[in-house]
């Protein structure tokens, strides 16, 4: 059996041998990646240390906070504030970013993460986990402010999620394909376990909320009628539904066996462009689904080329395999 190969060693090559990424990102990524190994911890303790349940608060978006919303959040905080690569963090769960404090030295980057992706689902034991987009600090910026966020999706550095299920795993990209790691519980290291992941240019699966139909605007509900009817519609196929309702969760499905993620925007709140977050949810996991040869739209543009306006920006997903991503964005467009 060939030795395994771990994040560190995947990172340096990639630093190293490719120039893809310099010193400063690896440490940080290794840090981002050791928050994570404590949240899974965490997540694994659940009841045994009470982590379970709403914390009593509520964030920006007005959403409950679940006790994990919260615990996750300031892992990673109280993880990326001191390594001196930072300049600032994004939370979903924060109103503003926070600011790395002077008493540190501060670097370049900006990192931005949903500590906890998919909340509804902790208190039911199904796969959870993080999300995480870095960006740079734009040149000559002393006192990084909030605007200095709105960067579109193509600017990122690097970007991943955990998943925190049957195994805990990492998926990561700096922009040189999607790798993906298993966490060794027994001696905390994570080692590639899937070197490169490519999304199946067609698919027979598709992941959509569909209790919302009746609010669906008239491309998206034309483009599921079609998968629903299978063999006899026009598709000439059955098609496979999926919703686990943690992003991570259906995105780790796709980026493994391939399938189409949709939350699009709908007639409940006309004036919501979606549900999911674009900075810290769709640019991420945007980056992750090109890289492994998918496609992500809002269902009019590439979801990485939207100029953000806000940081908490919700926007219309429609991710994963091409052949099927570009149909439901061509449907929109007739
Ligand atoms: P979060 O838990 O970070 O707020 O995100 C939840 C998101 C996402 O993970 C998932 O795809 C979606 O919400 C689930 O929505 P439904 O409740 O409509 O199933
Ligand atoms: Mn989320
Ligand atoms: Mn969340």
């Amino acid at each position: 059996m060939p030795p395994r190969i771990s994040l560190t060693q995947y990172l340096v090559e990639k630093q190293r041998e490719k120039g893809l990424i310099p010193a400063e990102l690896r440490l940080l990524l290794e840090v981002i990646a050791r928050a994570c190994k404590r949240i899974g911890y965490a997540v694994s303790r659940g009841a045994i240390d009470g982590v379970l349940g709403e914390a009593g608060s509520s964030n920006v978006q007005g959403e409950a906070q679940k006790k994990l919303d919260v615990i996750a959040n300031e892992a990673l905080l109280e993880a990326n504030e001191w390594g001196g690569n930072l300049a600032a963090m994004a939370s979903e769960e924060m109103d503003h970013p926070y600011t790395i404090p002077n008493r540190y030295p501060k670097g370049e980057f900006l990192l931005l993460f949903d500590p906890l992706d998919g909340s509804s689902n902790i208190d039911v034991n199904v796969s959870i986990g993080t999300i995480f987009s870095v960006l740079r600090l734009p040149e000559g910026v002393a006192e990084p402010q909030e605007a200095h966020f709105l960067q579109p999706g193509t600017k990122q550095l690097a970007a991943g999620y955990a998943v925190y299920g049957p195994s805990t795993l990492l998926v990561l990209t700096v922009g040189d394909g999607v790798a993906c790691f298993t966490l060794d519980k027994e001696i905390g290291s994570w080692w590639l376990t899937v070197e490169r992941m490519s999304v199946p240019e067609q698919t027979r699966e598709f992941a959509i909320n569909a209790s919302n139909a009746r609010h669906w605007h008239a491309p998206v509900k034309r483009y599921v009628d079609e998968l629903l009817a299978g063999r006899e519609g026009p598709r000439g196929v059955d098609f496979n539904m999926r919703w686990v309702a943690s992003m991570v969760a259906d995105v780790h499905r796709i980026l493994t066996r391939g399938g189409v993620f949709m939350y699009p925007r709908d007639n409940r709140e006309p004036d919501k462009p979606g549900k999911l977050r674009l900075l810290y949810e769709a640019n991420p996991m945007s980056f992750l689904v090109e890289q492994a040869g998918g496609a992500a739209t809002n269902g009019h543009q590439r979801i990485m080329e939207i100029v953000p306006a806000k940081l908490h920006e919700r926007v219309a997903v429609f991710l994963g395999s091409k052949a099927e991503v570009e149909r439901v964005t061509a449907y929109h467009r007739s």
